[in-house]
């Protein structure tokens, strides 16, 4: 089954236009592959490089895409290991990056994985479960200081240091189910009845723990900027304040042409842009796509292009 991808119009004008041209594409999050189905129908000019880190993702990508199976090449990685995989594939440059960050639907639903404060599962939370540590290790074995910092950042949430301790305190916790009560109770009942689930930044907070998502993303940026063609196009969409911000300050430097310090009279460093802001401001999803898609609410859509001699 191919699922309705988040703002998959907008990414798919946004990315197209160097691709008319031919090359690769890279979908660094396949996914089930919503994006890459919608891409690949729309042109058939280019190649697809689609990576993820999730067997399974792959595993059910690699079947919705059979059809066009002779244009995709199928990676299971990190995409913080860009460059490597490129290398590998013997790819020197791309026509176009696409990043959508966070789990995919999949993985929230299936309650084995670990991510759903709604089902009981394991606290699991990789994204890759071949490898790495666990929800359950952050959740008994870090300190509650550390745990308190990673909600309280992570999570943006106000009672994390109340939540660290409640957690603390019921350790050892094993599954999904209890540490979703362990949380709610850590939080004032008033609290509690406003908003959404009252576990769900916590359990946000430790997923990306869990899986150094924020770490990714500040290595795939440049290497991905680097990978670019001239004119290619990098898109990201980003589903937490987080990560926004640092998808914004670094399309915003790139786009900079001198990095001297604001009181210098004059510029010495000499630096030129290397992107190009193809987004002014973020993409969000209309009214219709979020009665249909509720998940889709924080989304927001970057997109730059690399500057230079374009081929296109
Ligand atoms: C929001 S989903 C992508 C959905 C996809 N665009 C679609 O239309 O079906 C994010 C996917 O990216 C993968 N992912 C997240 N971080 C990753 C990373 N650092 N390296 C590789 N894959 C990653 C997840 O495993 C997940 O399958």
């Amino acid at each position: 089954m191919v699922h309705d991808p988040v703002l998959a119009e907008e990414v798919t004008e946004a990315l197209l236009p160097p691709l008319e041209h031919g090359g690769v594409l890279v979908d660094a999050t396949l996914g089930r592959a919503g994006h890459a189905h919608r891409l690949l129908d729309s042109s058939s000019a280019f190649e697809l490089v689609a990576i993820d880190r999730d067997p399974d993702a792959l595993e059910a990508a690699g079947a919705d895409l059979a059809a066009h199976s002779s244009r995709v090449r199928l990676v299971r990685d990190d995409f913080k290991n860009l460059a490597s995989v490129l290398e590998r594939l013997g790819i020197a440059e791309v026509a176009g990056v696409l990043l959508d960050l966070g789990v995919s639907s999949p993985q929230l639903d299936e309650a084995h994985r670990g991510f759903s404060y709604r089902a009981r599962g394991p606290l699991d939370m990789r994204m890759d479960p071949t490898g790495g540590a666990t929800a359950y290790d952050v959740v008994n074995h870090y300190s509650s200081v550390d745990l308190a910092e990673v909600i309280r950042r992570y999570g943006e949430e106000r009672f994390a240091r109340r939540i660290a301790g409640a957690i603390e305190r019921a350790r050892p916790i094993d599954d999904t189910l209890t540490l979703a009560e362990v949380v709610k109770q850590a939080i004032p009942a008033a609290t509690r009845r406003t908003g959404g689930h009252p576990a769900k930044r916590t359990f946000q907070a430790i997923r990306i723990e869990v899986n150094k998502e924020l770490d990714a993303l500040e290595t795939v940026l440049p290497g991905a900027v680097e990978a670019l063609r001239p004119g290619g196009r990098l898109a990201v969409l980003t589903y937490h304040s987080l990560e926004d911000r640092i998808v914004k300050l670094f399309i915003a430097a790139g786009a900079r042409d001198c990095t001297c310090p604001p009181d210098f009279p004059i510029c010495v460093c000499g630096a030129r842009a290397t992107l190009r802001l193809v987004t002014r401001k973020p993409v969000r999803p209309g009214e219709a796509e979020l009665a249909r898609n509720p998940r889709a609410s924080s989304a927001r859509l970057r997109v730059a292009a690399k500057m230079g001699t374009e081929a296109v």
